[in-house]
This record gives C-alpha cells, sequence and structure tokens, in this order.
C-alpha cells in the first residue's frame, strides 16, 4: 500500500473574523484529504485566499496578490509540479465570473457557503488537470495522511454561531456575499464549545455578522445561548462580535449584568451620528436610540468597554452631520474603534446615490474622528493604571521572560511571569498604559 506523501495547504485569510473561522474550518475539510498546513505560499500543493470584498482596497488586495500566486504556480509548473488556486470567501461569492476571467491562474472558486464542497471540489480541479486522483482518495491514504499532531487550538478559540445579514444597510456587501440570516442549533455549538474546552480554550468569542440576531429556532436569543455556554467547565471567558443596535435586547443586556464569564466588552458599531446620514444607511436607529442602549449597557455593566465601527464621507453627508458624529463619539467614549472612509461598492443602493463626497474631504474628516477616538481610547487605558486585572494569559510576549494576555476589556497587557501562566488567568497590576496595550506586574506570585 502506497502512502500519499502530505499536501502542503497555504492559506491567506483576509477581512473579519468569521473568515479567520472559516479558514481553520477549510483545513479541517481539506485534512483527510492529506492537506497539512504551510505559511510558505511558494510550492505549495493548494493555495486558498480567503478574500473580503468589504472595501474597494480589500478586494484590489486579492487581485493583486494572485499576480503573485501566478508566477508562483508557473515555477512550480516549470519544476514539474502542480499548484491548485482557489479563491473562496465574499470576494469568491460576489465576483465569481470575474475573478476567472481576470486570473486564468485560478482553478476554483468557491463561496462562503460551499467550504464543505471543497473536497469535491478540488478533485474535480484535479481531474481536469489531467491527475489521477482515485488512488489518493482510499480511506488508508486518508488516515495515514492525518497530522500526528494536531493544530493546538491555542487560549482563545473563535466560533461561528451566526452567518450572514438580513439588515441591508445601503454601503454593505455582506447581504450579498454572505447571504440571509441562519443560526446554528445550540447543540451544535455547544459540542463545538465543548471540544474546544478540552482542548484548552478558555476564551471563547461567539462570531456573526449580526451575532445578537441569533436565534435558537425556540425563543431563545444569544443571551440564553451564552448562558448554557457559561456552564462549559474550563471555558473562563466569552465575548460575541459582531452586534446590530436593532438587535441589543434587554436579555442581552441583563446577561452583561449577570454573567460572570461573559466580558465587560461590547463592540456596537453605530456608523454614523446624524440622523439624516443613519436613515440614508438604512441603519434602522437614531443616533439618540443608540446613546439610549449605550446608557442601558452602562447602568448594567458601569464598566463595560464599548467599541464601534464608523463611516465618513457617506454620500450626502454634510459637515453638520459629520460633527454629529465627532459628538456621538464624544459622548460615549469608546474603549477601541475602527473608523473608514466610505467606499463606493458596486450593486449597493448607496453607490448610485447623489452626492458622493470627494476624496480629500474622507480623508480630513477620517482624520479628525481618528483623533477624537484616539483620546478615548487613550483615556480608557490611562483610566487602568493601579487597577488589578484579571489577564487570560495566551502565548510569550515580546521580550525574553514576558508572557501576554489580555484584559477583560480586550486590551493587550503583557508582563513578566512563568510560561506556566499560559492558558490561565491571574491578576495583574497596571503600572504603564500605551496607547495599544498596557504593561503590568504580577499581582500575586
Ligand atoms: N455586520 C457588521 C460589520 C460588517 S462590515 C456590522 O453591521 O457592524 C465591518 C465594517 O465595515 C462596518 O461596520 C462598516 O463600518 C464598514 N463598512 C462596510 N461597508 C463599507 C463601505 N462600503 N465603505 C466603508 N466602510 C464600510
Ligand atoms: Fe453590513 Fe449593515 Fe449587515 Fe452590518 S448590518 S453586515 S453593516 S448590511
Ligand atoms: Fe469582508 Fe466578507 Fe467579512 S466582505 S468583512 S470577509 S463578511
Amino acid at each position: 500500500m502506497s502512502v500519499t506523501a502530505p499536501r502542503r495547504l497555504y492559506i491567506k485569510t483576509y477581512g473579519c473574523q468569521m473568515n479567520v473561522y472559516d479558514s481553520e474550518r477549510m483545513a479541517d475539510v481539506l485534512r483527510p484529504l492529506g492537506y497539512g498546513l504551510t505559511d510558505e505560499a511558494e510550492g505549495a500543493d493548494l493555495v486558498v485566499l480567503n478574500t473580503c470584498h468589504i472595501r474597494e482596497k480589500a478586494t484590489e488586495k486579492v487581485y493583486s496578490e494572485l499576480g503573485q500566486i501566478r508566477r508562483m504556480k508557473e515555477r512550480k509548473a516549470a519544476a514539474g509540479g502542480a499548484m491548485l488556486v482557489a479563491v473562496a470567501g465574499c470576494v469568491a461569492q460576489a465576483e465569481g465570473e470575474e475573478i476567472i476571467a481576470r486570473a486564468p491562474s485560478v482553478d476554483l472558486v468557491v463561496g462562503p457557503q460551499s467550504y464543505h464542497r471543497l473536497p469535491e471540489l478540488i478533485a474535480r480541479a484535479h481531474r481536469v488537470a489531467g491527475e489521477r486522483l482515485a488512488a489518493d482518495f482510499t480511506p488508508e491514504a486518508k488516515f495515514d495522511a492525518l497530522p500526528a499532531e494536531r493544530a493546538p487550538s491555542g487560549v482563545t478559540a473563535f466560533l461561528t454561531v451566526q452567518e450572514g445579514c438580513d439588515k441591508f444597510c445601503t454601503f454593505c456587501v455582506v447581504p450579498y456575499t454572505r447571504g440571509p440570516e441562519f443560526s446554528r442549533p445550540p447543540a451544535a455549538i455547544e459540542a463545538e464549545a465543548r471540544a474546544l474546552a478540552d482542548n484548552g480554550v478558555r476564551e471563547l468569542t461567539l462570531l456573526g455578522q449580526n451575532v445578537n440576531a441569533y436565534g435558537d429556532g425556540e425563543g431563545g436569543g444569544l443571551a440564553a445561548l451564552i448562558r448554557r455556554l457559561a456552564k462549559i467547565p474550563g471555558l473562563a471567558r466569552i465575548r460575541y462580535t459582531t452586534s446590530h443596535p436593532r438587535d441589543m435586547t434587554d436579555d442581552l443586556i441583563g446577561a452583561h449584568a449577570e454573567v460572570e464569564a461573559l466580558m465587560p466588552y461590547l463592540h456596537l458599531p453605530v456608523q454614523a451620528g446624524s440622523d439624516r446620514v443613519l436613515k440614508a444607511m438604512n441603519r434602522g436607529h437614531t443616533a439618540d436610540a443608540y446613546l439610549r442602549l449605550v446608557g442601558k449597557l452602562r447602568a448594567a455593566r458601569p464598566d463595560i468597554a464599548l467599541s464601534g465601527d464608523f463611516i465618513v464621507g457617506f454620500p450626502g453627508e454634510r459637515d453638520a452631520d459629520f460633527e454629529a458624529t465627532l459628538q456621538l463619539a464624544r459622548e460615549v467614549r469608546y474603549a477601541s474603534a475602527f473608523s473608514f472612509k466610505y467606499s463606493r461598492r458596486p450593486g449597493t443602493p448607496a453607490a448610485a446615490m447623489a452626492g458622493q463626497v470627494a476624496d480629500e474631504v474622507k480623508a480630513e474628516r477620517l482624520a479628525r474622528l481618528q483623533a477624537v477616538l484616539e483620546e478615548s481610547q487613550a483615556e480608557f487605558n490611562a483610566a487602568q493604571l493601579g487597577r488589578v486585572l484579571p489577564v487570560l494569559f495566551a502565548g510569550p510576549g515580546r521580550k525574553a521572560g514576558q508572557i501576554a494576555g489580555r484584559s477583560p476589556y480586550l486590551q493587550a497587557v503583557h508582563c513578566d511571569g512563568p510560561m506556566e501562566l499560559i492558558g490561565q488567568v491571574a491578576p495583574v497590576r497596571i503600572v504603564s498604559a500605551g496607547r495599544v496595550s498596557l504593561a503590568g506586574a504580577l499581582a500575586s506570585a
């Protein structure tokens, strides 16, 4: 019996955490076929680009990467080998045909809903390339090729519980690339969470494009799911992202007050602070409704760290609208935030709207907004000085003798300490606060 040589799989992931999760699952699905992960594209047998379509720049990156991959593929072919190139993710979903036309080196295009079909699609691509496959897919080959050491999960893990979006914000491609909202059954999620916990995962981040729209089909929402998962032995921390203000129920807000494992951190994008713009964006809430929500969250969990997303230069955004965004950002005092210049996405309603904003104006607004956001982030970090925070250590720090992890508020924290603490939560007294991370000293020991 011949043993199939392990095949080298290179996956490059762009975009959001849901793509990170999907990439891991693609590796899982391909492992029984003999594919083991490599971090070098050069020479790989299968290259998967898991792509993002959210802004024009994200999509452009994929095409420039494909140019480099084509040259690698040619080098491998010249040496008598073969490289299969697959494009997955949101660009695959949105521009499948265009990719094949623009990048002839691509062998297959697979959208986010079809990853379970990868083995079959790859087999077909191989057959087209004239490779004989039957022998490679015998069960023996499958088990021989299973990697001896499974990829360690690490201390933190993502778990997708919800996919898709029904909100149709007028700027956004996600409803088109990920399809309608869909929630996984709680039993399947719990089984996956338990397996992760058994593998040493201490912190779980539940993922969904609209994670707080999660529903178990029997009236239970995300809060019920969190309460269920919080009972799993070994799981010390639960987070979830990304939430939509419209789906932020009292039940979920209440969970922040009651469930110890649920971390005091919430990513709650607002996009803009002007009601006129929010309406044109089809966000389904006003600035005031958002601020009231923030008030409720802070009443339930006074120390909660809030994070957000903003878009500047949406079509029709005037100076006064932008001032309202600055005002909202100042009022909320975000612990962290992402902000973007509006990017015109083909096929979305906003792309066809009148009043497109000039790039210089977008750039100027973005700089002003980011100054406000950076100030409140620095303020939030500085407020931790002298406090003792429980830190979940996830790995070594950058300098020798250091270990690094996250505070409950998702801040990066590093301190001197023994490697044995990795995987554990330990108290750290914060002694210095930078723009993006905190430094401290172990408070016990
Ligand atoms: N489902 C999540 C986020 C999806 S995309 C949510 O509703 O919040 C992540 C962020 O990208 C969005 O929150 C938005 O701020 C930004 N974004 C989406 N489309 C964009 C576009 N066309 N131009 C600029 N930023 C965009
Ligand atoms: Fe996009 Fe809006 Fe859906 Fe978020 S809620 S994924 S921004 S359409
Ligand atoms: Fe990008 Fe798709 Fe995520 S467009 S942000 S990879 S859902």
